[in-house]
């Protein structure tokens, strides 16, 4: 069903501009260049890798394709690359699009008819395929046909097109925004989750080795604890910060070089930017604690909607700074705690700062 807004037009879709995803070609080659290609080298997930190992193998030795996966999570986890690895494991070609890039069925029906058997099909961000593009994914993936529609009116044929035996791998950061037939045909479904200090750590020490850049142990504990849990930040702030040892003409990174590093980029001891602390400070002093909704929170922070609640939400809910209720966003006490502010709470449970 399309979405409408409260006059009953189709909702615009709106792609979240991540501050953490790498617009920058020369940047983008960077994040290619660390990005693991064995799921050997996939650090964490371990759930997820060892029901893949399970999967994978069967149905090599059935030299069957895989059953289609849908990979949910926040931003920067790892989908694309576990993605890329998958097809790398089985040994076949992976395509990768998007769901806003497929504008018309033709579209999508040029990637399919396309495809060689056992190919992987990428389709990012699949929670914005438009209804008319996803109908003609339902046969796709269930009976490996493309039903078309030949002519309009009442001359128009139906013509059915077989296509090669496919794995199709969905990723979202919104699994409730997808259609239930479509999730439905997915055979598995991985969730990932935020990363331990431990091994964002081993993910910095295993970039620094690639970047060809020296880092201290403490110096990676320190820089994964302020990583948001999210591989791509912990690379994001690696590169950063071996711009500075550069700049300072140091071959080591150490401990107190992350530190003043970080305090120069205004990211904090939890990995907050200003931007995350603006949010949760216009919900204390604004809105008195919330509850705020989504929309007047984006007006008054001059964030999109959908870039606070894919990309900065998440992972403030992960550290229980922020709570996501019917009736809006609420800041929790241990937002108040971190910014100093004092949070006095009345019968309503509402929360006044001072
Ligand atoms: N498990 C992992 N081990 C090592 N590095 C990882 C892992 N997961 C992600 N990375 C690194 O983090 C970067 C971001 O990962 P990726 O692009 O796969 O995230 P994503 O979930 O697809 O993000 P988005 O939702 O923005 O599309 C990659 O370039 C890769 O270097
Ligand atoms: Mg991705």
């Amino acid at each position: 069903m399309i979405k409408r807004d409260a006059e009953n037009k189709p909702k615009k879709i709106v792609t979240p501009v991540s501050p953490f995803s790498e617009n920058d070609p020369t940047v983008a080659k960077l994040e290619v260049t660390l990005r693991p290609k064995k799921l050997s080298e996939y650090i964490g997930q371990k759930e997820a890798k060892k029901n893949l190992i399970v999967f994978i193998e069967a149905t090599k030795k059935r030299k069957e394709p895989l059953e289609h996966i849908l990979i949910h999570s926040p931003a920067g986890l790892g989908k694309t690359t576990l993605a890329n690895i998958i097809a790398n494991e089985i040994g076949v070609n992976i395509k990768t699009t998007s769901g806003p890039v497929l504008e018309k069925q033709g579209d999508l029906a040029a990637l399919l008819t396309n495809l060689q058997e056992g190919d992987v099909l990428f389709i990012d961000e699949i929670h914005r395929l438009r209804p008319a593009v996803e109908e003609i994914l339902y046969s796709a993936m269930e009976d490996f046909a493309l039903d078309l529609m030949l002519g309009k009116g009442p001359s128009a044929k139906t013509m059915r097109l077989t296509l090669p035996k496919f794995t199709l791998i969905g990723a979202t950061t919104k699994i409730s925004m997808l259609s239930s037939p479509l999730r439905d045909r997915f055979g598995h479904n991985f969730k990932l989750n935020f990363y331990t200090v431990d091994e964002i750590k081993q993910i910095i020490l295993r970039s620094a080795k690639i970047l060809g850049c020296k880092v201290n142990d403490d110096a990676a504990e320190k820089l994964a604890k302020c990583s948001r849990q999210t591989p791509r930040i912990a690379n994001r702030l690696l590169r950063r910060i071996r711009d500075f040892a550069d700049y300072e003409g140091k071959t080591e990174v150490t401990y107190s070089l992350v530190e003043s590093s970080l305090m120069a980029l205004g990211v904090d001891a939890l990995g907050l930017d200003e931007t995350d602390r603006n949010l949760i400070r216009v919900v204390i002093e604004k809105f008195r604690g919330g509850p705020v909704g989504l929309n007047t929170l984006s007006a008054a922070t001059s964030e999109e909607e959908a870039t606070i609640e894919e990309v900065y939400e998440p992972f403030l809910m992960q550290l229980g700074f922020l709570e996501r209720t019917p009736r809006g966003r609420i800041a929790t006490e241990n937002a108040y705690n971190h910014l100093g502010i004092k949070c006095l709470r009345t019968n309503e449970n509402q929360t006044l700062s001072l």
